[in-house]
C-alpha cells in the first residue's frame, strides 16, 4: 500500500476521531496502524538492509515505539532528538542511531562522540579544526552528491546553493583530512532533498557515493537519506518503491560489498495524522469566503511556508455535497496564515470539525506558539 491509499483511515474512524477530539478546539490525531502500514510497505526495498526513521518528521514518543518496534533504527539532527529516543524508546541501540548534525557547535559533536555515537560529517574544516574530537572515532561522511531534488527550494538539501555536504571540489582532500584526525570512515551519506517522486533523486547520487567509495577502503555503508514523497492530489502517482528497488538492486549488484541504508521521515508518518480544527467563524469578502479555523499556522505552517497542499474536509459533514468554494484560515495575524485556499466544501457552521489530512509529517514537530497561541496538543487514536 502507499500513503495515498492509507490516507482513508480517518473516513472509515470518523466517529472514533470525533470521539478522540472530544470538546477540544483542535487537535493532531495520528494512528498508528498507519504507520506500521507504511513501514511494512517500505519493506519492498530489500536492496536496503537498514532503515533508518528520520524523526525530525515527527517525534512524538508513540511514533518513535511503533517504528522502532517495526525494525527501524533512528537518524537524529540534534541532542535533543537523541535524547528523546533514548529515553522514550526502551531496548533502542546506538548501534542503530545515526546523529547527523549540521553547523551545530562543536560541543554537540564532542557530547555525541564521547557516547560511542556515530556522527555524520558533512564539513570538511570540522575535520582539519577539531581533530581531536574524531581521534579514533567511526564516522560517515556526507558529500554533496545530489543536484538537490525536492517539492519546494526549502527542502532541496543538495547542489552548490545548499549548506549540507561536502562540496565535489573538496571529495578528493577528505582522504588525507580523516587520515590526519585519526578517524576511520564507515560510510558515505547523501541526502539531496524531500518529497520526491523521481527515481533520479536516488540513482545518481548513489552512483556518485559508490564511486567515492573507492577513495575510503572502511567504507562499507551508503546511506542514501530519505526524501520519498507523498502525493498531494488524488490525481498524483505515488513513487513506485518497487521501480526504486529495481534501481537500487542494480546499485547493489555493482557493489556487492557496499551495504544500503535510508532515512525516510516523511514516508512513515505523514498519512498517519490528521490535524482537526473547529470552525470559529465565516466571512464574505468580494467574491472570497473565509471559513476560520481555531488553529492556523501555529500548528501547521507547511501550506504557509511551502505552499503545500493537504486535503482539507468537514469531517462533522463528510456526507454533505460541497457547496462553497473557500479559503481556510487560522486565527494567527499574519495573511499568510492559510491551511487551504479555493477549496470545495458543503456548508460550515461554527463547532464543526474540518480535518486536515497528512498532517503527521512536519506538521507538530515544526509547530510554535506564535501570537502565544499554544500550537494543537497531540492525540494518538485509540485501537
Ligand atoms: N535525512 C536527512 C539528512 C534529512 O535532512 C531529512 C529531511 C530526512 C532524512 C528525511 O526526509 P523525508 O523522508 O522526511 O523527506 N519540513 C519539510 C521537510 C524538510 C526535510 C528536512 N530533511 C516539509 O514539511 O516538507
Amino acid at each position: 500500500m502507499t500513503a495515498g491509499s492509507t490516507a482513508t483511515w480517518w473516513r472509515t474512524r470518523r466517529d472514533a476521531l470525533l470521539a478522540c477530539l472530544g470538546k477540544r478546539d483542535c487537535a493532531y490525531v495520528y494512528d498508528l496502524a498507519t504507520v506500521q502500514t507504511q513501514v511494512a510497505a517500505f519493506g519492498v526495498l530489500r536492496s536496503v538492509t537498514q532503515v533508518l526513521y528520520a524523526l525530525k518528521a515527527n517525534p512524538h514518543p508513540e511514533i518513535l515505539r511503533t517504528v522502532h518496534a517495526a525494525g527501524c533504527g533512528f537518524e537524529c539532527v540534534s541532542r535533543a532528538e537523541v535524547e528523546r529516543v533514548l529515553a522514550e524508546v526502551p531496548g533502542a541501540s546506538r548501534e542503530r542511531l545515526l546523529f547527523t548534525p549540521n553547523f551545530a557547535p562543536r560541543a554537540e559533536y564532542a557530547w555525541a562522540l564521547e557516547r560511542g555515537l556515530r556522527v555524520t560529517v558533512d564539513n570538511l574544516s570540522i575535520l582539519r579544526d577539531w581533530p581531536a574530537l574524531f581521534d579514533g572515532r567511526e564516522i560517515f561522511l556526507r558529500l554533496d552528491a545530489s543536484s538537490g531534488h525536492g517539492h519546494h527550494e526549502k527542502v532541496r538539501t543538495g547542489g552548490l546553493h545548499s549548506k549540507f555536504g561536502v562540496p565535489p571540489a573538496e571529495f578528493g582532500e577528505l582522504p588525507d583530512a580523516v587520515a590526519a584526525a585519526g578517524a576511520r570512515v564507515v560510510g558515505l551519506h547523501v541526502h539531496g532533498g524531500s518529497g520526491n517522486f523521481d527515481l533520479a533523486a536516488w540513482l545518481g547520487p548513489a552512483r556518485i557515493l559508490a564511486a567515492e567509495a573507492a577513495r575510503h577502503p572502511g567504507a562499507r555503508i551508503l546511506n542514501l537519506g530519505g526524501g520519498i514523497g507523498i502525493p498531494e492530489r488524488a490525481d498524483q502517482a505515488p513513487l513506485d518503491l518497487r521501480a526504486l528497488e529495481a534501481a537500487l538492486a542494480g546499485v547493489k549488484a555493482s557493489h556487492p560489498g557496499l551495504e544500503l541504508w535510508m532515512e525516510p521521515g516523511r514516508y512513515f508518518v505523514a498519512a498517519a495524522g490528521v490535524l482537526l480544527a473547529r470552525v470559529t467563524q465565516t466571512k464574505g469578502k468580494g467574491d472570497k469566503r473565509y471559513v476560520g479555523v481555531a488553529t492556523g499556522m501555529n500548528s501547521l505552517i507547511r501550506p504557509a511556508l511551502y505552499g503545500a497542499r493537504h486535503e482539507i474536509v468537514n469531517l462533522s459533514r463528510l456526507d454533505e455535497p460541497p457547496c462553497q468554494t473557500c479559503t481556510i484560515v487560522g486565527p494567527i495575524c499574519e495573511s499568510g496564515d492559510e491551511l487551504g485556499r479555493d477549496r470545495r466544501l458543503p456548508r460550515c457552521v461554527e463547532g464543526d470539525v474540518l480535518l486536515v489530512a497528512d498532517a503527521g509529517a512536519y506538521g507538530h514537530a515544526m509547530a510554535s506558539s506564535y501570537n502565544l497561541r499554544a500550537p494543537a496538543p497531540e492525540l494518538v487514536m485509540p485501537e
